[in-house]
């Protein structure tokens, strides 16, 4: 029997060469090692989660998981047909749950305020926001709003999300925040003079990692400021998971990595475990893969201060035009 140090040593040594880390080897390898037990096995009955993405890929995965725990769900998503689709799928899977709809495209703030008013109106009672919704694109695209998409569905619409649900969220007696990041944000820095991405050629996976960084920085910033109201909350990044987005954004990675890429229901599985488990209670602003508090920076120059995640979130409360949700002087 391994010493827990004997097995962090290894899950550490699996975690610097990447590629052994956030393929299913390493799912399979830190779930043989530690012995855990299964997501869906932490109960959820009693308790509502706001999940955004639902329609595909993770979401969709971690929805079946959210019933099968006995969670109510509050199914986001920005096309009435696919999220009905979706929440008659899972009825059929889950008879009995309690699955409410609501349309939000992500990217756009108005569309967010109304979901949010929504979900307020509906929902006496609320536990979990897992922001999940995510988007690589092509070409540079603008919001309704004129911001730049990837970062505005990445970041600017799930702060005004949170923000909007936040007195609902804070009468949880376990309230927590789980953001959806990708490990593609390790590779960046986040320019904080260009957050709409306005300088130099648009390259759609840079846009992409920016904005993943922008939304883990202000995770840490949520978990700071919320730390006294009891909100916890944290990001994990799913590795690399075989999902319709990954094909669609990323097709010829999908091929290469291929039967080496995650199910999606390991990629789901410290998203579950965050947003149910007992023990995921204990940390609060950390970045997760595999149910373990990883690095938030592997690459020189990429790190955002303490001072530039202030900014961050004061730039993005400037932008949104939200009030700050938070107490902070
Ligand atoms: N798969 C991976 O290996 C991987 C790796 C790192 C991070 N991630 C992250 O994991 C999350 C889920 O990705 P996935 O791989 O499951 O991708 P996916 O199959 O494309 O699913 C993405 C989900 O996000 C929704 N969405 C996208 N833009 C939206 C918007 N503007 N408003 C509302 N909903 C929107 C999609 O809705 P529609 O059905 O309407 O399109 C869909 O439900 C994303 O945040 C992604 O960045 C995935």
């Amino acid at each position: 029997m391994l010493s827990m140090d004997a097995r962090d040593l290894i899950d550490d040594l699996a975690e610097v060469l990447v590629v052994p880390s956030f393929t299913r080897l390493g799912f399979g390898l830190r779930r043989h090692l530690y012995g855990w037990p299964e997501a869906e096995s932490y109960p959820m009955a009693g308790r509502t989660v706001v999940l955004t993405g639902p329609t595909s890929g993770l979401g969709r995965a971690a929805a079946g998981s959210f019933a099968r725990m006995g969670a109510n769900l509050v199914l986001v998503g920005r096309d009435a047909g696919r999220l009905e689709r979706t929440r008659a799928d899972l009825l059929a899977e889950t008879p009995g749950v309690e699955a409410t709809t609501v349309v939000a495209d992500m990217a756009s703030l108005a569309s967010v305020r109304s979901a949010a008013a929504e979900i307020l109106d509906r929902l006496p009672r609320l536990d979990v926001i897992v922001d999940n919704a995510g988007t690589m694109l092509p070409t540079r695209e603008v919001s309704p709003e004129g911001f730049e998409r990837t970062f505005a569905t990445t970041v600017l619409g799930p702060f005004v999300l949170v923000a909007r649900l936040l007195p609902r969220l804070v009468a949880s007696p376990d309230a927590r925040l789980v953001a959806v990041t990708s490990g593609g944000m390790y590779t960046q820095s986040l320019p904080l003079d260009d957050l709409g991405y306005e300088r130099g050629d648009y390259n759609g996976a840079l846009a992409y990692a920016r904005a993943k960084r922008a939304q883990v920085a202000l995770v840490r910033e949520w978990a700071r400021r919320l730390r006294g109201a009891g909100v916890v909350a944290n990001a994990m990044h799913p590795g690399w998971a075989d999902t319709p987005g990954l094909e669609a954004s990323l097709p010829g990675f999908a091929k290469v990595v291929g039967s080496q890429l995650r199910s999606a229901a390991e990629g789901v599985d410290t998203m579950l475990w965050l947003a149910a488990a007992p023990d995921a209670r204990s940390s609060t602003g950390r970045l997760f893969l595999d149910r373990r508090a990883r690095p938030f920076d592997r690459v020189p120059g990429t790190r955002l201060s303490a001072t530039a995640r202030a900014t961050l979130w004061d730039s993005v409360v400037q932008l949104t035009s939200e009030p700050d949700p938070t107490s902070e002087p």
